[in-house]
């Protein structure tokens, strides 16, 4: 299996997405894209920072004429405007111009917030991305979203910029964090629900070697849910259209995430949100009822939740309406028409919504 993609952006290579087993080939892959003797500043998080900087620090100082280090407390609750204010200071401080290249290691946060910054520093400066996290490495490393949240709505704030290059050290998943991991996986089940059956069956025969993170597995999984990813954006990389396939399970899941106040993780909701719009399909006679079944073992296989506690299905529903998918008034819900593919509907009625909502609510 190959280990290097290369992403398009309007018919023309834009960046390279590599999967690596450590960080020796990140160095290289810098000077490739014409970055030597520049200023490079890492943004990470206080947990990833602790496992990786060094390494990574190590290995650009070799090509760097230097490099520095800001350090975000780690979690959700870093994603907002006064980290992308910090970071403007230290670059400020620090002389950065509009040559320099901006590194962004850790998980979904971090991605997101480095590359804002990146799109407005200066009026946008170079960045790539070095996931560590399941979930950054199949999902927001890839397509150049980048953002903040404001107040209590979610990527409220944002721009699309694209990552120079995509560096995946695989190994940094070893030390991910069960509940990490898994939620990465909810992104995964996701890829092969709106486009690819024959991977969705894949994750469920693979069970064991995916708990065990065996690295064939973890290879061949991530590389495989990068390909869809890359195809999406390739095709549709300001999500005028099918990109936004890749919400499936996100209408309803970042209302939940948002009445939870973040105390379930992303991954976690975007499960419970799968489990309501495959109701939804299943309701609609798209889905047979086994098929629906199945869905949610698979969620549960994966140590996902498919129901929430505690909530109303008004309150989710109202929160649904702020929500970025909406278009006027009306939500543009994604459901599937089979496994293996999605499609996005603008006609699901506020009852069709409770209907599935109620689906995923726990009897109190
Ligand atoms: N995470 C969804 C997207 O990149 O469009």
């Amino acid at each position: 299996m190959e280990q290097t993609l290369t992403v398009n952006y309007e018919g023309v290579p834009a960046y390279n997405i590599m999967l690596e087993p450590d960080f020796s080939k990140l160095s290289e892959a810098v000077v490739n894209l014409d970055m030597k003797n520049r200023k490079m500043m890492i943004i990470t998080d206080s947990n990833v920072g602790t496992y990786y900087c060094d390494a990574v620090r190590t290995s650009l100082s070799r090509i760097a004429k230097v490099v520095e280090c800001i350090t975000i407390p780690s979690g959700e609750g870093s994603k907002n405007l006064d980290s992308v204010s910090l970071c403007y200071e230290h670059l400020i401080k620090s002389g950065f111009d509009r040559n320099d290249l901006l590194i962004a290691l850790g998980g979904g946060v971090v991605g997101d917030l480095t590359g804002f910054v990146a799109a407005t520093y200066l009026r946008g400066i170079r960045f790539i991305q070095v996931p560590t996290s399941l979930l950054a490495m199949v999902d927001s490393s890839i397509g150049g979203k980048t953002g903040v949240d404001f107040k209590a709505y979610k990527n409220m704030v944002g721009a699309f910029h694209q990552p120079k290059l995509v560096y995946m050290n695989l190994s940094t998943l070893l030390s991910l964090p069960e509940p990490e991991y898994y939620s990465g996986m909810g992104e995964i089940i996701k890829h092969g629900l709106i486009k690819d059956k024959a991977y969705y069956e894949w994750l469920k025969e693979k069970t064991k070697e995916i708990e065990a993170r065996s690295f064939e597995a973890l290879r061949e999984m991530v590389y495989r849910s990068c390909v869809i990813k890359k195809e999406v954006v390739e095709r549709d990389p300001k999500e005028q259209g099918e990109r936004a396939l890749l919400n499936f399970g996100h209408t309803i899941g970042h209302s939940v995430e948002k009445l939870k106040e973040l105390s379930l993780l992303h991954g976690q909701c975007v499960c419970i949100g799968m489990a309501a719009a495959s109701f939804l399909s299943y309701q609609r006679g798209l889905l047979t009822d086994q098929e629906y079944q199945d869905i949610l073992n698979t969620m549960q296989l994966f140590h996902q939740p498919v129901s929430v506690d505690g909530l109303s299905a008004e309150d989710i529903y109202e929160v649904t309406k702020s929500d970025k998918k909406m278009d006027s008034d009306q939500i543009r819900f994604i459901l599937l028409n089979k496994v293996g593919q999605a499609f996005i509907d603008p006609t699901v009625q506020k009852s069709e919504m409770l209907c599935a909502i109620q689906s995923i609510l726990n009897e109190v």
